[in-house]
């Protein structure tokens, strides 16, 4: 792998595709190469799945829900990751194999050798090389998401549920920065859209003089 894989975290409300685009923008100024992608839905099939399971209003049974996120990132990983960072493009995920971790494993209570099974089958063992999780209180991140449908924005099956639920998905998140201090770094999403930047520069600038 030549590139640099970059992927960005946080719980619904979080801010971080706000960040992920201010950041592509410094980085493409800065003159690197870089490719913005997301999951669910960073390739043509993954839109489909995306639009079939976050959209329908039938029940999705938990392993139907585990599986098909495995299945996005199966071809995300296969058809546009590798080849971006075999071109040694810096690749930024909005969401990655750690949402998986937190929202099927501690969000539906797969257990963990499970949930680690699937992702290392679906990503082929590709670990991004640093991860930013934007961490916010999860009263906070819920307020954020019901102005943003009383503003009209859609919301998705995932975007229903309770805050016990998102507490547990934070957790989880919580324990991977624990574990992966280096690659899984936090940053504190309750600021303002500028504050939150200065934060994320800090890091990838770091990160960039290191790598
Ligand atoms: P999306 O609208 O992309 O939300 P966000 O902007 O918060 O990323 O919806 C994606 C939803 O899917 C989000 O609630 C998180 C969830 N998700 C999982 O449950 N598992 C996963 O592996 C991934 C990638 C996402």
């Amino acid at each position: 792998m030549r590139g640099k894989f970059i992927t960005f975290e946080g719980i619904d409300g979080s801010g971080k595709s706000t960040q992920l685009r201010m950041l592509a923008g410094e980085l493409f100024s800065r003159g690197f190469d870089v490719l913005t992608t997301m999951e669910p839905g960073g390739t043509p099939l993954g839109r489909r799945l995306r639009k079939a399971f976050l959209e329908t209003e039938e029940n999705v049974s938990p392993l139907a829900e585990l599986l098909l996120f495995a299945a996005d990132r199966a071809q995300h990983v296969n058809f546009l990751i590798k080849p971006a960072l075999a071109e040694g493009k810096i690749v930024i995920s909005d969401r990655y194999a750690d949402a998986t971790f937190a929202y099927q494993g501690a969000g539906r209570g797969f257990p963990e050798k499970t949930v680690n099974q699937v992702i290392k089958l679906a990503t082929d063992g590709l670990k991004p090389n640093l991860t930013l999780f934007f961490d916010l209180p999860v009263e906070k991140a819920l307020l954020r998401t019901n102005s943003r449908s009383a503003n009209g924005e859609q919301k998705n099956r995932m975007d229903l549920e309770t805050a016990e639920f998102y507490a547990r998905v934070r957790n989880a998140y919580l324990k991977i920065a624990e574990k992966e201090p280096k690659r899984f770094r936090i940053i504190d999403a309750s600021g303002s859209t500028d504050e939150v930047q200065a934060q994320v520069v800090e890091i990838i600038s770091e990160f960039f003089k290191k790598n």
